[in-house]
């Protein structure tokens, strides 16, 4: 099993939607038994997916000491992709963990998952607390996704920083130009200044999920934007074995 994170302080850089198209091409393409793990509150994955959240629940039910978040989880319309969804109780959840006082925590969990899932994918909240320290310390990879910028390496190094600040070490972090739009000349000179960074299409396509409710490659496999995706997975696949061989 491997865990992927998909990571940043900021809000509305591209999170939640690469996250849900990085976990159905897990599914898809490559056929690994996926969970997608949504951290946020505002369970936008849940929505991205058109599975609607369930019963309010507490955030207790899932991280407490005797709690299975197996039984919380929830199919989707796509073999082999289950989502672990979030709700409002999960705004506490950073207080919760730092009660608990178990720094592993997620850790231990996704662990467990890891015997039924052979990827974990993570839609993380923006912020800085005990919630992304244990998120940090469960993933074998994060995933920073960037709009492009000329301060998108400096906007990169932040996160790194801010990643190394909140724990010892670290898992490797993978950078990525989001809602990159090469006819505008900053995103232009953002590309050229990092070639090597994978990057992800401005286009309706990506914006079009929240209104499918479906992943891109359900709905335009053929899209550049759905092939952006498939070439994003298939750099982090080789980044996972990389690590694990
Ligand atoms: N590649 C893209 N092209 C066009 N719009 C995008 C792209 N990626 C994300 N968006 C849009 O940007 C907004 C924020 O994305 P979201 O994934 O919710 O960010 P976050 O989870 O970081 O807050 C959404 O409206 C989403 O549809
Ligand atoms: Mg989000």
């Amino acid at each position: 099993m491997a865990s992927i994170a998909v990571y940043s302080v900021k809000g509305g850089v591209g999170k939640t939607t690469l996250a849900v198209n990085l976990a159905w091409a897990a599914a898809s393409i490559s056929r690994r038994r996926t969970l997608l793990w949504d951290l946020d509150a505002s369970n936008g994955s849940g929505f991205l997916l058109g599975v609607d959240a369930g019963r309010k629940r507490s955030a207790d039910s899932m991280f407490g000491e005797k709690s299975d978040p197996a039984k919380l989880i929830r199919p989707t319309a796509y073999p082999g992709l289950d989502l672990l969804p979030a709700d409002e109780s999960i705004r506490d959840l950073d207080r919760q963990l730092d009660r608990l006082g178990k720094k592993k925590r997620v850790a231990k969990l996704t662990e467990a998952l890891g015997k039924t899932y052979d990827r974990i994918i993570f839609d993380c909240p923006p912020v800085l607390n005990e919630l992304s320290a244990q998120i940090m310390r469960a993933a074998d990879l994060v995933i920073v996704p960037l709009p492009p910028s000329p301060l998108s390496a400096r906007a990169f190094e932040a996160v790194v920083e801010e990643v190394r600040g909140s724990g010892k070490g670290h898992p490797p972090i993978l950078p990525v130009l989001s809602m990159l739009d090469l006819r505008r000349s900053l995103h232009k000179a953002a590309r050229e200044a990092n070639p090597t960074w994978p990057a992800i299409p401005l286009a309706s396509a990506v914006e079009q999920c929240a209104v499918e409710r479906r992943p891109v490659g359900a709905f335009a496999p053929r899209s550049p934007a759905a092939r952006a995706i498939a070439q994003l997975w298939t750099a982090i696949e080789k980044k996972l074995a990389g690590k694990q061989g």
